[in-house]
C-alpha cells in the first residue's frame, strides 16, 4: 500500500526514526546513486515557497529523477475541477505528488483519491516535512531526541501543530508559549494528549517555555493567507519576540531554530537569528537531505 504524508500521524514512529537516520546518512554521502532515474514527481503549489520547493526539486534531481513544478493557479483546480478527477489524472502521469495548499481537507482528499504517494508540503493546518528535517537537525546537533525539551514561542500555527504531533509520536517534551488569542487547535492538542506519549503543555509566558529549553523555535506571526491580520497580530504577539534575554534563560547549548522566512525584529531579533546558538542555516539545508529520504522511501522502499 502506498505511504502518504498528509500529517505526521500517517507515519508510525519507526518510519519517522528510519527517515531521520536515512536523511543523516544521505547527508554524509559524497556520491548519490541515481535511484529515482525514470521517476517524476509533481510539485503542486498554491502558496509561495523558496526552501520547500527548491529542496524537493533539487532532491529529486540529485536522486536522478525529474521534478515537475505545477502552479495550482494555472491548472483546472482553479476552475473547480473536482479534486478526485485531478487526483486520478495526475496519478496516471506521475510517481508522486508534493502539495502545498491552504486546505488540509483538499490535501487529504487528493491523497485518498490518488494512486500515488501524496506529501504535504504545508497546509494551513500542518507542515510535517518541515518538522522531519527539524528533528534531523536536533538529532545531528544533540546526538539524540531523548529528554529533549522544545520551547515553541509564538503562534499556535501549522508548524506548531506538526511539532505537537511529533512530540506525541516520539515522546519528547514540548512547551508552547502562545498568546491566549492564538493558541494551537484544540483537536490537534487533544488527539496528541490522548494518543501520544509526549509531554505537551501550553503556557502564555515565553520565559516559562524558554527556561531550561534545549531548543527554542519560532515562526512568523502572520502565516501565508493571514497577511491582512499582520497589524492585529503584531499587537497580539507583543512580548513574544525571541531575543537574547530569552535565549539566556535556556540551556547553555540551546539550539535556536526557525523554519524561515524570518521577520527580523518581529518574532526574532537579528542578534539571535545570526547569533552563535542559531542553527537556522543548517536547518534549512537539512530540508534537502530529508526530502531525499522522503522521496526515496515513498517511491522505492515503502512502495
Ligand atoms: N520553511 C519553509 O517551508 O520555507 P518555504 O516557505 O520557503 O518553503
Ligand atoms: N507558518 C508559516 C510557515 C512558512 C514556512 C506559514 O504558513 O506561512
Amino acid at each position: 500500500m502506498k505511504q502518504d504524508i498528509t500529517t505526521l500521524w500517517d507515519l508510525p514512529e519507526k518510519r519517522i526514526r528510519f527517515l531521520l537516520e536515512r536523511a543523516l546518512e544521505l547527508k554524509s554521502l559524497a556520491r548519490r546513486a541515481p535511484v529515482l532515474a525514470g521517476r517524476s514527481v509533481g510539485l503542486l503549489f498554491d502558496k509561495a515557497s523558496t526552501r520547500t520547493r527548491v529542496s524537493f526539486e533539487a532532491a529529486m534531481i540529485q536522486l536522478g529523477g525529474v521534478p515537475m513544478f505545477i502552479n495550482a493557479k494555472d491548472t483546472q483546480i482553479s476552475r473547480k475541477e473536482p479534486t478526485q478527477d485531478t487526483a486520478r489524472v495526475l496519478s496516471r502521469y506521475l510517481d508522486g505528488l508534493v502539495v502545498r495548499t491552504y486546505s488540509q481537507n483538499f490535501l487529504e482528499e487528493l491523497a485518498a483519491q490518488a494512486g500515488i504517494p501524496v506529501v504535504n508540503a504545508l497546509t494551513d493546518m500542518y507542515h510535517p516535512c518541515q518538522i522531519l528535517s527539524d528533528l534531523m537537525t536536533v538529532l545531528e546537533f544533540r546526538g539524540g531526541l531523548n529528554d529533549v525539551r522544545v520551547a515553541w514561542i509564538g503562534d499556535g500555527n501549522n508548524v506548531a501543530h506538526s511539532w505537537i504531533n511529533a512530540a506525541a509520536i516520539l515522546g519528547f517534551t514540548l512547551v508552547l508559549a502562545c498568546p491566549k488569542t492564538h493558541l494551537p487547535d484544540g483537536d490537534v492538542l487533544s488527539r496528541a494528549r490522548e494518543k501520544g506519549k509526549g509531554t505537551i503543555s501550553v503556557v502564555h509566558d515565553p520565559a516559562e517555555a524558554a527556561r531550561g529549553a534545549d531548543v527554542i523555535y519560532t515562526d512568523v506571526w502572520a502565516s501565508m493567507g493571514q497577511e491582512s491580520e499582520q497589524k492585529i497580530r503584531q499587537k497580539a504577539f507583543a512580548g513574544y519576540t525571541v531575543d537574547q534575554r530569552l535565549v539566556d534563560m535556556a540551556s547553555p547549548d540551546v539550539l535556536v531554530m526557525h523554519c524561515l522566512p524570518a521577520h527580523r525584529g518581529e518574532e526574532i531579533t537579528e542578534e539571535v537569528l545570526e547569533g552563535e546558538r542559531s542553527v537556522v542555516w543548517d536547518q534549512a539545508e537539512n530540508k534537502l537531505h530529508m526530502h531525499k529520504a522522503v522521496l526515496e522511501a515513498l517511491l522505492l522502499t515503502w512502495s
